[in-house]
């Protein structure tokens, strides 16, 4: 277990996001907890992600003139309450029968954005007529995987556009899914139910490889496919999965809105450096061109205020959303949501920052940092 202080007994009240992942492991079976919690082969960037924002110091200011204080922040022609967004994540029904549906009304809920996955099993429409009337909500994304059947896809980005989805996350780190040691042992291929399959993917042409890659590499995107979608679409377009600074100057070359420093949660490329590691390089390449966000290993508040600090416009949170809706639906995962944002208030408070945009490289004493 990680350095971290959780419950000591299943009844009591998560206090913190480490006592909602010991509930969800709970409640979900040996199948589902495996590839919910797990990452790629030995599981070091998975381990390292969350270290790594537990190894950047604080370095507070006092005295500083808080009234007035808030966390609102601006991002795409944008404001909403809360600096955070669910991460896309698929089968979200297989951890709950709430499932995206649930993890979106908590997103709303709690002032935060929400990007669905496309392997979304619950259908793009009803989850945005759940949250559009929701007046403090964050934005609603969309995140895709390129895929070989280009009309198939202009016709799910039609959907997208008309169901008034304010952006599109083409995930770009994972054309194969990743060497996943937990899932393999429990057999070939993901024991999914039946409700929780992905209701807008299209399988992909099979090819006539074996192994690990099989079916993948064909619909894997390269930048004249990015340029591809964004002249079809009129929504602004955001890569997760970015994390060279070279890969991050030509995003900004191609007028890309924003990018989601990402490695997938170590779900993909094991011994990748920690997203915490990755940020800042890609901060100085792209030189305020266009919306960075991160995501990886958050579980506290002060990871928020440090990737914050290190320059990132927002977050995105994975697996603890999943587990709070794992154990108690949308309750849970709003109540994950609920506790980073309160923790986010306090390290600003403590760290004299009234506001986002007063949050500075100087809130941060890192030995790490060149
Ligand atoms: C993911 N992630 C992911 N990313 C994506 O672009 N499309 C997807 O469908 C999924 N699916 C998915 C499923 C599960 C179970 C997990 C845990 C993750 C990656 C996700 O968006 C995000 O990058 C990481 O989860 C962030 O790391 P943390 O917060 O989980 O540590
Ligand atoms: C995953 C895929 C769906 O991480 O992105 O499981």
């Amino acid at each position: 277990m990680g350095r971290h202080v959780s419950v000591a007994r299943m009844n009591d009240t998560p206090i913190n996001l480490y006592d909602h992942e010991k509930l969800a492991h709970a409640a979900l079976d040996e199948a589902a907890w495996a590839y919910f919690s797990g990452g790629a082969a030995d599981e070091i960037t998975l381990q390292n992600n969350t270290r790594a924002w537990q190894d950047m110091g604080l370095a507070p200011r006092v005295l500083q003139d808080l009234q007035g204080g808030h966390t609102h922040i601006q991002l795409l022609g944008r404001s909403w309450p809360t600096p955070m967004l669910v991460a896309p994540m698929a089968h979200q029904r297989w951890a709950h029968a709430d499932g995206e549906a649930g993890m979106a009304l908590a997103a709303a809920a709690q002032g935060c954005g929400m990007v669905l996955s496309h392997q979304t099993s619950t259908p793009l429409q009803t989850v945005a007529d759940l949250v559009q009337g929701e007046a403090e909500r964050g934005p609603l994304w969309f995140q895709l995987y390129w895929q070989a059947d280009h009309g198939a896809l202009r016709a799910l980005m039609a959907q997208i556009e008309d169901a008034g989805y304010e952006a599109l996350v083409l995930t770009v780190d994972a054309p194969v899914q990743g060497v996943r040691d937990r899932e393999r042992r429990l057999g070939p291929g993901l024991p999914l139910p039946e409700h929780a399959r992905p209701v807008h993917w299209q399988a992909q042409p099979p090819t006539e490889s074996a192994g690990l890659c099989a079916g993948h590499g064909n619909a894997a995107p390269t930048w004249d496919d990015v340029a591809r979608l964004q002249s079809w679409t009129r929504l602004p377009v955001l890569l997760k999965g970015i994390t060279h600074p070279l890969d991050a100057a030509q995003a900004v070359r191609m007028n890309l809105s924003g990018l989601i420093v990402s490695n997938h949660g170590g779900r993909t490329l094991d011994t990748q450096p920690a997203s915490a590691r990755l940020l800042l390089p890609v901060v100085d390449a792209v030189q305020g061109d266009a919306a960075v966000l991160v995501d990886g290993g958050i579980r506290r508040g002060t990871d928020v205020f440090k990737a914050l600090a290190l320059g990132a416009d927002a977050v995105l949170v994975g697996r603890p959303c999943l587990y709070g809706l794992a154990h108690s639906g949308a309750r849970g995962a709003a109540q994950v949501l609920r506790l980073l944002r309160d923790e986010l208030e306090m390290a600003m408070t403590l760290c004299g920052c009234r506001t986002p945009q007063d949050i500075t490289p100087a809130h941060l004493q890192w030995p790490g940092r060149s």
